[in-house]
């Protein structure tokens, strides 16, 4: 089931930069490929251009200096013309480059744009048990991150370091031929030593970068996790803690911060070193040559231009390679994330579950989250068709987990679960999650309105369709008693409703999406007794005719039940109906004896 590869690991720089091109290169796709040989033809055409603009204006200054062949009347005309070739060859590179970019933004962004989605699908594929290991935060923050990076490295890898690598060459030909090879030689060499040395240290900063980011997420996690808990954290009095853990973790982000920056000093410090002592020895190189009658001024001149011309996109290779370096990082993260694998996959071609009856088997189930802690020790029941089944026992006996197990967030370590005969890991996921339908112990909201939030149950549900829903499970009247009513914002995570309203926000929209089987965990535990009863008419009402399986807590909403079965520590312990139950004078007659004594004495 799991991929062989250890989780998460970061892919390498080249796997990561292989990952791209199919982006940059889709098969079918002519109108990016066009675009994208477009835009290297206008790099070729820019950087000819701009190679040839020291030339230009080394013949004005020979011009001038009355060195030039054509010396004379006509002196004054050519050093002028040449001069305006010389703005016109300028202006043609900046062009050139412009048009290069607007070729190329729409491939990038559409890249972009691909790679963010499927990060996001691919996030919510993985299971349920990742999501609860991993933080949502930096979870977002990752794909936010990796996004840019890819953006980064189109950018610069296609329009700074191709440019560069072009140019670089082309110098370095040109002065061979016209100079001789020394002056090739030179160029070479510093700029080998000038990449090596830039390469290393951007290696070695990396390093102190990554440990930065990670201080980031940590202390950004701290924060987020500490506001979501704002009421724990002021039942606590908790606040100097919380003030003191999201100052240990900034502080170390400031270690690293500092770190980062310095190093960066010594970065830039050496890269200014290396490139000024190249260009003063091929200087001093053409001077000795005008003093000895080879070059001429001109020549001089345009070497100087050629070196000047070559530093100012080699400053900015250091930029390039650290933001490139990081991109990787950043990108293999995201990488890493689009590889690991989703626990619960479909089977090749597995068909779709075809509910004929909703007859629900757990076959001798076994479970655990964790190999060290079985959950489930071998659960076997049956619920017939258009049964209602009650799960009962102590907390952490495991009955929300065998919910969680038929709507399929996890697959069972032995046995089986099926429906209506389908063995649940043979067919698709969306089938299972489509017949089903779960009102969770905690429902959790989308930030938006009532309305949103209620029509989720069903794409495409008509006003009255969401309000009927709404009144079936009592919860109509609370809303049109809103100012806004039905387009009431609740909150992040639905934090401006009520337990209760939350819960039947939640009735409502399963009610809404009217699925042939029901999983009801403790739907109704938040709500006073008589709202309890109101709605335990309308969730009857709904499981008529389908299979329910309700967990609960007080034992009086599912006296009627077809089955009661009493779970404790992930066996089964008694099974039967009520009445069965009562008379067999087991855990279920104690647990109903107590239950009503309290009951009798909040009566009294
Ligand atoms: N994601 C998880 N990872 C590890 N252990 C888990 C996870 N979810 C639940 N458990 C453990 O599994 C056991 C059963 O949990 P479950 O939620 O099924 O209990 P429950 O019977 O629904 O309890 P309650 O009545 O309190 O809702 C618990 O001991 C819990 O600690
Ligand atoms: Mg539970």
């Amino acid at each position: 089931m799991f991929d062989p590869a250890p989780k998460d690991a970061p892919a390498t720089g080249f796997q990561t930069m292989a990952r791209v091109v199919p982006y940059l290169w889709p098969p079918g796709e002519a109108w990016v490929k066009r675009r994208v040989v477009g835009a290297l033809l206008l790099l070729v055409m820019a950087k000819i251009v701009s190679v040839s603009t020291p030339a230009i204006y080394k013949q004005a200054v020979d011009a001038l200096a009355g060195e030039s062949p054509d010396t004379g009347t006509l002196l004054g005309l050519a050093a002028v013309g040449l001069t305006i070739a010389y703005g016109v060859a300028r202006l043609m590179t900046v062009a050139f480059q412009e048009m290069r970019d607007a070729v190329f933004v729409r491939v990038g962004q559409r890249a972009l744009r691909q790679l963010a989605l499927e990060t996001f699908t691919h996030i919510h594929r993985l299971s349920l048990r990742y999501h609860i290991t991993r933080k949502t935060g930096g979870l977002s923050r990752i794909i936010e991150r990796g996004v840019k990076g890819v953006d980064f490295l189109l950018r610069f890898m296609l329009l700074s370091i191709g440019p560069l690598i072009l140019e670089l060459s082309m110098v370095s030909i040109i002065f061979a031929l016209v100079f001789g090879w020394q002056y090739a030689a030179v160029v070479v060499v510093v700029i080998s030593i000038y990449v090596a040395f830039t390469f290393k240290v951007t290696e070695w900063r990396v390093a102190i970068r990554r440990e930065m980011n990670a201080q980031d997420t940590d202390a950004n996690q701290k924060a987020i996790d500490s506001l979501l808990n704002y009421e724990t954290v002021k039942y606590f009095n908790a606040e100097a803690m919380e003030a003191q853990r999201y100052d240990n973790a900034m502080q170390r982000y400031e270690v690293a911060a500092v770190k980062t920056g310095l190093s960066l000093a010594f970065l830039n410090l050496g890269q200014a070193f290396l490139i000024t002592t190249g260009l003063v020895i091929v200087m001093v190189m053409a001077a000795r040559g005008v003093q000895a009658g080879q070059l001429t001024v001109g020549d001089f001149v345009m070497v100087n231009a050629y070196m000047i011309q070559i530093t100012m996109p080699l400053n900015f290779l250091g930029t390039v390679y650290r933001e490139i370096r990081q991109a990787l990082v950043d990108m293999g993260e995201m990488f890493g994330l689009l590889g690991q694998p989703a626990e619960v996959t479909d089977k090749p071609g597995a068909p779709d579950l075809a509910v004929r009856q909703g007859e629900v088997t757990f076959d001798a189930v076994r479970f655990d989250y964790d190999p060290t802690r079985p959950i489930l020790k071998g659960v076997s029941f049956t619920v017939a068709p258009g049964q209602r089944v009650a799960l009962v026992g102590p907390s952490g006996s495991g009955k929300s987990t065998i919910g969680r197990l038929l709507f399929r967030f996890y697959d069972v370590t032995s046995g089986a679960i099926r429906i209506d005969g389908q063995d649940l890991r043979d067919v698709t996921q969306t089938s299972i999650h489509g017949q089903i339908g779960v009102v969770p112990q905690d429902t959790v909201l989308f930030n938006d309105t009532v309305y949103y939030n209620i029509a989720y149950g069903r794409a495409g549900a008509t006003r009255e369709e969401v309000e009927a829903a709404a009144k079936a499970a009592r919860i109509h009247d609370f809303i049109m008693s809103l100012p806004e009513g039905y387009e009431t914002t609740v909150g992040e995570r639905g934090l401006k409703l009520s337990g209760g309203e939350k819960q039947r926000v939640g009735i409502a929209r399963t009610l809404l999406k009217n699925p042939p089987i029901l999983i009801l965990d403790e739907a109704t535990s938040a709500l006073d007794t008589q709202t309890e009863r109101d709605i335990q008419d309308s969730l009857l009402l709904m499981g008529k005719g389908r299979s329910v399986i309700t967990i609960a807590h007080r034992l009086s909403t599912i006296a009627d039940a077809d089955q009661i079965i009493v779970l404790e520590a992930g066996e089964i312990v008694e099974q039967g109906t009520h009445e069965a139950l009562l008379a067999n004078g087991g855990r279920y007659a104690a647990m109903w004896a107590r239950q009503s004594a309290e009951e009798e004495e909040e009566a009294a």
